[in-house]
């Protein structure tokens, strides 16, 4: 049942192209110019109404949700506040009848999301779920259910749910953007354009993936990991480093690029790696001097860019490319080298890959 892959997350990662167009699929007009989402049974002259949107969920689904939150913001230009499901459920969130709150789980079975996802029914709110198991009680006890169809995810390290999860953001965060006007047709249509040539672009990355396990056999002895990014990039370094040290058990650690000087670049010295996501063009000016700043320390620079960002090369030790997008996007694209890393790292240090110790598919204890 792994179709010839070592191991299921290397089947899931490479099934990722395919996950991807089937959680698109019926749900773009025809035309290309609109999103249909007939889950979603909020009236649309209701949607003026939500005046503020929640997003809860736990691990990688937390991080999708992290991406939601500068999507739903900058499309449909309302406030969306993110939180680990075991924290929202007592922060005694401020919720009411205008609020939405997007639960985000791949098993829809995990604890402490469906108790947020109860707290918030119990207080008026909204819910709209986003979940990749049909029937799951996230999707029975929600009001809305919007599917990622990625399909069984076996790994216990989530990779296709992911993606998957990213685009349920971006459909949402469009079909909010449509319904309250807050994008121009063009730029709706351009969006929608990307999310269709994603499967493609992943596709690349994956068939030209042969210099990460060069990479691996020179650094798979580190100790520590950095993975830095800004804006989009920096919530994308989140997943990254997750999955590190999830699979790989090496120490590893997400920060914002700019946050680094205020304390993390004490220990930025020889032999430690730092990754650094290029893919926000408005933000690489920014990101070059943090590179510059973390390789004056000595530390080692693997960047992950995107095309038309090649002056990175000038102050990155190594680089590794992703196709040109909107830049919205690029998580989508960012997270696959990472993944790809994190699954070459775990197989090259000898570690259980599909079930790595201590951990559990679905956490249904609290
Ligand atoms: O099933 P869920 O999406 O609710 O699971 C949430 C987390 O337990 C899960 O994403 C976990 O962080 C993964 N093992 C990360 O790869």
């Amino acid at each position: 049942e792994k179709d010839g892959y070592a191991h299921f997350m290397l089947k899931e990662i490479h099934e990722q192209p395919r996950a991807i167009k089937d959680t698109l699929s019926g749900r773009i007009a025809a035309d290309g110019g609109s999103i249909t989402l007939h889950e979603i049974n909020i009236p649309e002259a209701q949607l003026p109404d939500i005046n503020k949107i929640f997003i809860t969920a736990c691990g990688t689904a937390y991080h999708a949700g992290l991406v939601g939150k500068h999507i739903i913001e900058s499309l449909a230009r309302i406030p969306v506040e993110v939180d680990i499901a075991s924290e929202f459920r007592y922060r005694n969130p401020l919720l009411d009848r205008h609020s939405l709150v997007i639960v985000v789980s791949q098993s829809g079975e995990t604890a402490d999301t469906l108790a947020a996802l109860r707290e918030a029914r119990r207080k008026g709110a909204r819910v709209l779920a986003v979940t990749n198991v049909v029937d799951s009680s996230v999707a029975r006890e929600a009001d809305d259910v919007l599917y990622t169809w990625a399909g069984p995810e076996i790994a216990v390290a989530s990779t296709k749910a992911y993606t998957t999860q990213l685009v349920a953001m971006y459909l949402i965060g469009l079909y909010l953007a449509q319904g309250r006007g807050t994008i121009k047709p063009e730029e709706l249509k351009g969006i929608i354009t990307g999310l269709r040539e994603l499967p493609d672009k992943v596709n690349a990355i994956l068939k030209d993936s042969h210099g990460i396990e060069a990479f691996v056999r020179q650094y798979r002895d580190c100790a520590d990991v950095f993975f830095i990014g800004r804006g989009l990039d920096y919530a994308v370094a989140m997943e990254g480093s997750l999955k590190l040290k999830e699979i790989s058990y090496i120490h590893a650690e997400a920060y914002a690029a700019g946050e680094l000087k205020h304390g993390t670049l004490a220990l930025i010295v020889q032999d430690v790696l730092v990754i650094a996501l290029n893919t926000q063009v408005t933000l690489f000016d920014k990101m070059l001097s943090n590179i510059k700043e973390v390789k004056a320390r000595d530390a080692t620079v693997l960047a992950v860019a995107m095309r038309g960002l090649e002056e990175v090369a000038k102050e990155a030790d190594h680089v590794m490319y992703v196709p040109d997008t909107h830049q919205v996007l690029a998580p989508v694209l960012a997270v696959i080298p990472l993944q790809l890393l994190a699954y070459h790292m775990a197989v090259a240090r000898g570690c259980d890959v599909d079930q790595p110790r201590n951990l559990a598919k679905s956490v249904t204890v609290e």
